[in-house]
């Protein structure tokens, strides 16, 4: 019996294999554009039209498709390729970041608008937080959705040699809009096997035997791999330029699990339903040990060990304490600090565990491909990866092989956040393909991401400050611990540069600062936005408004008079980290002039309903450009036959832009459009090593490396045509897509059919590096008015600002969309965000449904203001603004609840049922002279 489905009015007749979902029928169908989010109804980035009727395909049976037609975001566009107006709008709102929503987006935009047109008559259009209940978007914020909804104009096409500081769309975007981008596991590979992977139930334990043969019995299944399969190498999954940074603590797979969720053993199969099965059919015997979850508790004595009998090699700071790093500092004498105070403020704050929930989960496809050189063949992995030169220096020495014989490339990575800074697919995945010479491939599922990949260290942040009567700092002092679960991946360097530039923006005379980074047995934390800077500024802008209010201070005033000034070094307590770090452009001032401004004229606390209390409060925050010790970037760049320009870079892109602003800081360097200039990107095999895209780097140190490049092309063009025609140098002008050299013109074409002629191939051809060293700061400041309502603890925002130093803004409209995502992600991780865990450990929030992200209808709009400065150090006189914006975005509105409320909250998030609770427990405790109580 026929199928009978058609989509995009192609009909195709393959049934369904029993209890198929629509989602995977469609991508088995080539139709990619249909992307896995969550397989739970949960996100909509699988949103297709059946009918005209916007549905989840995850959820949908796809036997019910029989019989009818299905519309994807392929087939959206008119047959002539003419796209839909909707298609057209989120391109000219630059309407996405990293892309991986937008289809789900797309389709359900357009059946609104099929079902009520743009005219939108009965105002349906204007209800989009309902419209897009089922639809999710870790990157933008949502105001960029809805301009493009709304048909805003955001994209400019600027001439040639103009490109910079205006706002050329994402090289991407057509590709986005039409469906055809190609993400991580957007490829056909023939033969292709699936793996599946076994994890502990329980928090620690020693694996006695594990049993495979039932395993191995299932039809399809070709592997099961064990600890006894794996190298006995330990490594980090951190990726890091710096091979020490993290501690060697970690085993492909390993004979000792340390937290509920830990992998114990991989299937390989033909299909992943028989991988699953495999996997089920596994015996394993562990012999328990004892667990602890709490930081305190597993430095204490007796607390059980994590990783005992592990030696210095692995730089564990200290084995028996299951502390994995420390930090200890001091500038002057703190004691002497608090005895010159007035007045002295101490507080502990708690901040808690966050998933990055990028859309696209973690995973990789590695096959193998013949080498150019036909001698063989070499092993590619595709990835969904932040750093793939990292990934294969890793794999590398994992496996013994020469770096020529692995390629590592990233498609389009749909979100990462610092969360695909790991290694967290790679090694498995080459484990198995290496051993069964076949290509693997291992995609998580929405409910591993929670129990596999990483989370944001929560940290627990003792404070102690002291003033002068005038305001003036005296000293500050912090103790940190930063529980970083059973691995130490980022622990460390989360750890310093969390008490890095946090410590330095202000100008204490005496600063103390002692920090731990602790192992437990609960699922590893990793890099985050913010990268430890989000978890201590929370504490520090929370005790600086505090301690304004103890002074009888205006809490702007009391930062303005301590903050750091530009001619000044950047100094923390832990002092070497911070060395190559220069104020080489200083915004902070216009950042709080902004602030200062929008409290003086604000009016939004106008109309709040009667029995709600209002507040207001900001918070600043300064971070550096770059990680320390060194970040390496990679650009070449050449003239193609055409004319055109093949900019390759080494970085990811995922959603930061990179790739756009690359593109026009190339396009002016050689006095072209950005139309001119295709971008090839992370693949090992493009350009020399180049450490990833991570630590805001990619304007910044990428961005650096691209300019080089092209201005070095740009002086070998003008050169070569200079010689070609014989005239001087200088009288040689590059254009668009000529030369002209003293009235003669030559097109590039020409120029470069000259240059292969002359077989002079570096005339057409340029490479830039940047180390990254020196670095220099940005700054963020942000300022909230809220509401609340003391009877429920219901929470409004009434208005939202943001203030930011990026030095020379390279793409305001996708900077402003950085800044909005931003703070967006920060509002979830401040007001709900959680993942929660059982008594052992094992994660209980794994799906978006019971793991709140901010939706629509959660996210305000974010007023962005940009301070105009001009880095001596960046491209162009730019920085860096990606993980800033979220810093400062849970003090502010910790500080504005406050004010409103009149309780000090210290630990996030800032739930409702928590702050009715509080409010209720200050009204009961108003009868007594005690001080205002915290919560
Ligand atoms: Fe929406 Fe990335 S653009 S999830």
């Amino acid at each position: 019996m026929s199928f009978g489905i058609r989509v995009n009015d192609q009909p195709f007749d393959s049934a369904p294999r029993p209890g198929q979902c629509l989602r995977t029928y469609l991508r088995e169908c080539g139709w990619f554009g249909v992307k896995k989010g969550c397989d739970a109804g949960d996100c909509g980035a699988c949103t297709v039209q059946v009918d005209g009727e916007p549905v989840h395909s995850c959820l949908y049976p796809a036997v019910r498709a029989a019989g009818r037609s299905v519309t994807t975001v392929e087939g959206l566009a008119a047959p002539d390729g003419e796209l839909h107006p909707v298609q057209k709008r989120f391109l000219d709102a630059q309407g996405f970041q990293c892309g991986f929503c937008t289809a789900g987006f797309l389709m359900t935009t357009a059946a609104l608008e099929a079902e009520h047109g743009t005219e939108d008559d009965d105002g349906k259009l204007d209800d989009l937080p309902r419209a897009f209940k089922g639809n999710l978007c870790r990157c933008t914020g949502y105001r960029a959705i809805e301009d493009a909804v709304r048909g805003v104009q955001h994209i400019e096409r600027p001439r040639s040699g103009e490109a910079v500081g205006r706002s050329p769309g994402a090289p991407a975007g057509p590709d986005v809009v039409t469906g055809t981008a190609r993400y991580t596991f957007d490829v056909k590979v023939p033969g292709l096997l699936h793996m599946k992977l076994l994890r502990s139930p329980h928090p620690h334990a020693r694996i006695v035997s594990i049993d495979t043969s039932e395993a191995l019995r299932v039809p399809g299944v070709r592997a099961v791999l064990t600890h006894e399969d794996a190298p006995a190498t330990l490594y980090s999954s951190a990726r890091h330029e710096r091979p020490g940074v993290d501690p060697d603590d970690t085993r492909v797979l390993d004979d000792t699990v340390r937290f509920a969720g830990q992998r114990v053993a991989a299937v390989v199969a033909d299909s992943e339903r028989d991988a699953e099965e495999g996997c089920r059919r596994i015996r394993v015997e562990y012999s328990r040990l004892p667990y602890v979850m709490d930081a305190e508790e597993a430095m204490a004595p007796g607390a059980p060990v994590l990783h005992a009998g592990k030696g210095p090699e692995t730089r564990i700071a200290r084995v028996e304490n299951n502390v994995a790093a420390e930090v200890h500092g001091e500038i002057g004498c703190v004691d002497d600090g608090f005895a010159e105070a007035a007045v002295v403020y101490e507080e502990t704050f708690r901040t808690q565990r966050v998933q990055h929930a990028s859309l696209e989960t973690h995973g990789c496809v590695a096959y193998f491909e013949p080498k150019e050189d036909g001698a063989g063949e070499r092993l590619t992995i595709r990835s969904s990866t932040q750093t793939p030169f990292l990934t294969r220096r890793a794999i590398c020495a994992l496996y013994g092989l020469p770096e020529d014989e692995v390629r590592v490339v990233a498609g389009l990575v749909g979100g990462s956040f610092g969360g695909k800074q790991e290694m967290l697919t790679e090694d498995i995945v080459t484990l198995a393909a290496l051993r069964l010479r076949r290509p693997v491939k291992l995609e998580y599922t929405r409910a591993e991401q929670f129990h596999g990949a990483t989370t944001r260290h929560p940290f627990t942040i003792g404070v102690r400050i002291g003033a002068r009567q005038d305001g003036t700092l005296t000293a500050i002092q912090m103790r940190v611990v930063s529980n970083t679960g059973a691995y130490g991946n980022h622990g460390p360097a989360v750890l310093c540069t969390g008490v890095g530039e946090s410590f330095a923006m202000y100008r204490a005379p005496h600063k103390r600062v002692d920090a731990f980074s602790v192992y437990t047995n609960v699922v590893p934390a990793g890099a985050f936005r913010g990268y430890g800077l989000s978890q201590v500024t929370f504490a520090l802008e929370s005790v600086m408004d505090e301690l304004a209010r103890r002074l009888g201070m205006d809490p702007l005033i009391l930062r303005e008079r301590n903050i750091i000034r530009p001619d000044e070094h950047v100094l923390s307590p832990i002092g070497e980290e911070e060395e190559d770090l220069h104020i080489a452009s200083y915004g902070l001032d216009q950042c709080l002039a902004v602030i200062r401004g929008a409290v003086a004229g604000d009016h939004s606390a106008d109309g709040t309903p009667e029995g709600w209390v209002t507040g207001q409060g900001a918070a600043l925050a300064m971070v550096a450009t770059g990680p320390p010790g060194g970040h390496h970037a990679d650009a070449a760049i050449s003239l193609r036959l055409d004319g055109t320009y093949d900019l390759a870079v080494g970085t990811a892109e995922f959603g930061n832009g990179t790739t756009t602003v690359h593109r026009q800081i190339a396009a002016d360097a050689l006095h072209t459009t950005v139309d001119r200039i295709t971008i090839r990107h992370s693949d090992t095999d493009a350009v020399r090593h180049d450490t990833g895209a991570f630590g805001s780097t990619g304007t910044f140190v990428a961005g650096k490396a691209v300019l080089l490049a092209a201005e070095e092309l740009a002086d070998r063009l003008r050169s070569f045509a200079a010689r070609y025609t014989g005239v001087a140098g200088h009288m040689c002008v590059l254009g668009s897509e000529t030369v002209d050299c003293a009235g003669r013109t030559l097109t590039l074409e020409e120029l470069r059919q000259a240059a292969h002629t002359d077989c002079a191939p570096e005339a057409v051809s340029a490479r830039g590096h940047w180390s990254g060293s020196p670095r220099s700061v940005a700054f963020n400041a942000h300022w909230f008015r809220i509401a609340v309502d003391p009877d429920t603890g219901e929470m409004r925002i009434l208005r939202s600002v943001h203030a930011a130093d990026a030095g020379k803004v390279m793409n305001p409209v996708q900077c402003r969309g950085q800044v909005e995502g931003g703070v967006a992600q920060a509002l979830g991780a401040t007001l709900f965000e959680r993942v929660r865990l059982d008594e052992r450990g094992e994660v209980t929030t794994d799906a978006f449904r019971n793991y709140r992200l901010p939706q629509h209808a959660d996210v305000p709009r974010t007023e962005v203001h940009f301070a105009e400065t001009d880095d001596t150090i960046g491209p162009l006189g730019a920085k860096s603004m990606s993980e800033s914006p979220f810093i400062p975005v849970a003090p502010a509105f910790a500080n504005a609840l406050r004010d409103a409320t009149g309780v000090r909250f210290t630990e996030l998030p800032l739930t409702r049922d928590r702050v009715w609770l509080a409010i209720a427990q200050r009204a009961r405790a108003r009868t007594s002279p005690a001080e205002t109580p915290g919560a």
